[in-house]
């Protein structure tokens, strides 16, 4: 007979290489914290059915809490021949207090119990996501108001396109992750649904309580179906979907620092602190951290892809392909939150070369626009107006200079309609000023942006501690 835990019906053990591909403990071991908060639960519930005796669940529930504080010491030795978390936990836990540590396991199967756990585990680090979303956003917050009069040309096709407010820039960011914020709250609440009592995948024949396990881990709602409950892997598709778009923000918002760092924009300069030098060209300061994050959003991608694809062709209801899951999950959501925590900091470190900005925004065209929209308020059609700030770009073009160089002469002989106010009207003060439409880039508007961002983030604070209060002490 097979010395395994599931050994009777085999005539031989497993053989070494199978048993060490088929193994998961390598990084399932990291959810035994949600597996012994959700064997403890399991365990009341089982007593208080009646399934059963008291006296074996307060066995159970002390020798689970012993193993905690074990694997938490260090104490542990995790073995391969018991294949996963849940084998090694519930083998040591009948070592540890015998006949009383086999009857754990009644009216559960390891399809209900890695599905409660990765439910747990899932939720929990949802927050954790959400709290670092939260700090680089309020990074921004801080690094828009301490440049908040700061004017850079805003582009498009990568080309100076009209004059802009720094801090409106980084505010676009501020709202794409709010709403990375909110695709995170949607992955919450598809973690907090119950799976336990599915049993292998058609329910049990023992008179459980789902309710009361649902209720002891804080969970918002009970998976209806069984064969659903063990076969559902949306939230991790959706936790890793939402984490590809996040990653696809900070990807969009790396490849901008590293270009404004680049000698040729010169725009911001990067602490020390966050660069890597070359070991061999002696004046190279790097953005490393920035081509990282860029870097490791194909990564998270991959996850996806991945996930999505190994469980494309699974008919109902656990497959051992659903192991699958857990690498993926695990290695995006430690690259997911690393890579927001670094990116705090480095928003937080840098500098921003205010004369630099305002170069690129003078020595350029970016007012030509304004020039149009001066001579509509004065009563041309715009199409019109487009073709005489037209002109009058491709004039200076030619005479080397720009559109503020022109003489009154020159503009009075590019349409009679241009008054001495026009000057003023191209500075890029000017232009950012009056572009005071909701959501627009004058200093009115993002201030506003700055007051409601504020605003959003206390919420966001609320929310969290909401979320972290019910799931705090699954283990008491
Ligand atoms: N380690 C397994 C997993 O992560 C646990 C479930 C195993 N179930 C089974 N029927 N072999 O999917």
């Amino acid at each position: 007979m097979s010395e395994a835990m599931w050994g009777g019906r085999f005539a031989k053990s497993t053989d070494e290489m199978i048993n060490e591909f088929q193994a998961s403990i390598g990084f399932d071991k990291r959810m035994y914290h949600e597996d012994i908060a959700g064997s403890i639960a399991h365990a009341r519930m089982l007593a208080r059915c009646g399934i059963i005796s008291e006296e074996d669940a307060k066995a159970i529930i002390a020798g689970l809490k012993g193993i905690l504080a074990d694997i938490e010491a260090g104490k542990f030795d995790f073995s391969v021949d018991l294949e996963d978390i849940h084998m090694n936990i519930e083998k040591r836990l009948t070592e540890a207090i015998g006949e009383a540590g086999g009857r754990l396991h009644t009216a559960r199967s390891r399809n209900d119990q890695v599905a409660l756990d990765t439910h747990l585990y899932i939720r929990r680090e949802t927050v954790a996501v959400q709290k670092e979303i939260e700090n680089l956003q309020q990074a921004l917050v801080e690094t828009a108001e301490k440049y908040r009069d700061v004017i850079m040309p805003g582009y498009t096709h990568l080309q100076r396109a009209q004059p802009i407010l720094f801090a409106h820039h980084l505010l676009a960011y501020f709202s794409m992750l709010a709403r990375d914020f909110e695709r995170f709250g949607g992955v919450y609440r598809r973690s907090d649904i119950m799976p336990l009592g599915a049993g292998a995948l058609a329910g049990t024949t023992f008179p459980i309580d789902r309710k009361f396990v649902q209720e002891a881990l804080h969970f918002d709602a009970i998976y209806t179906n069984s064969l659903d409950a063990v076969s559902d892997r949306d939230y991790i598709m959706e936790f890793l979907s939402a984490a590809s778009i996040l990653m696809v923000h900070l990807s969009r918002l790396s490849e901008e620092t590293i270009l404004w760092c680049s000698r040729e924009f010169s725009f911001v300069e990067l602490d020390d602190a966050h660069c890597t030098g070359s070991s061999m060209m002696p004046q190279k300061k790097n953005p490393d951290v920035s081509e990282l994050v860029r870097g490791k959003t194909g990564r998270v991608i991959g996850h996806l892809m991945a996930m999505l694809t190994t469980v494309k062709g699974l008919p109902l209801a656990y497959n051992k392909d659903l192991q699958e899951d857990k690498e993926g999950i695990f290695d995006a959501i430690d690259t997911v939150k690393f890579s927001l925590a670094v990116y705090a900091q480095l928003i937080r470190g840098m500098k921003v070369r205010e004369d630099v900005m305002r170069r690129a925004v003078t020595e350029d065209f970016s007012n030509a626009t304004d020039l149009a929209d001066y001579l509509v308020k004065k009563g041309m059609p715009f199409r019109k107006a487009h073709a005489v700030a037209g002109t009058a770009v491709h004039e200076c073009i030619e005479r080397g200079i720009y559109l503020e160089d022109l003489s009154y002469a020159d503009f009075k002989h590019l349409s009679p309609l241009f008054e001495e106010d026009v000057k003023e009207a191209i500075l890029p003060e000017t232009c950012v000023k009056n572009r005071n439409s909701l959501g627009g880039t004058s200093y009115e508007q993002v201030d506003l942006q700055v007051k409601a961002a504020k605003a959003l983030l206390q919420q966001a604070n609320e929310t969290l501690k909401d979320y972290e209060a019910r799931q705090k002490i699954l283990v008491d």
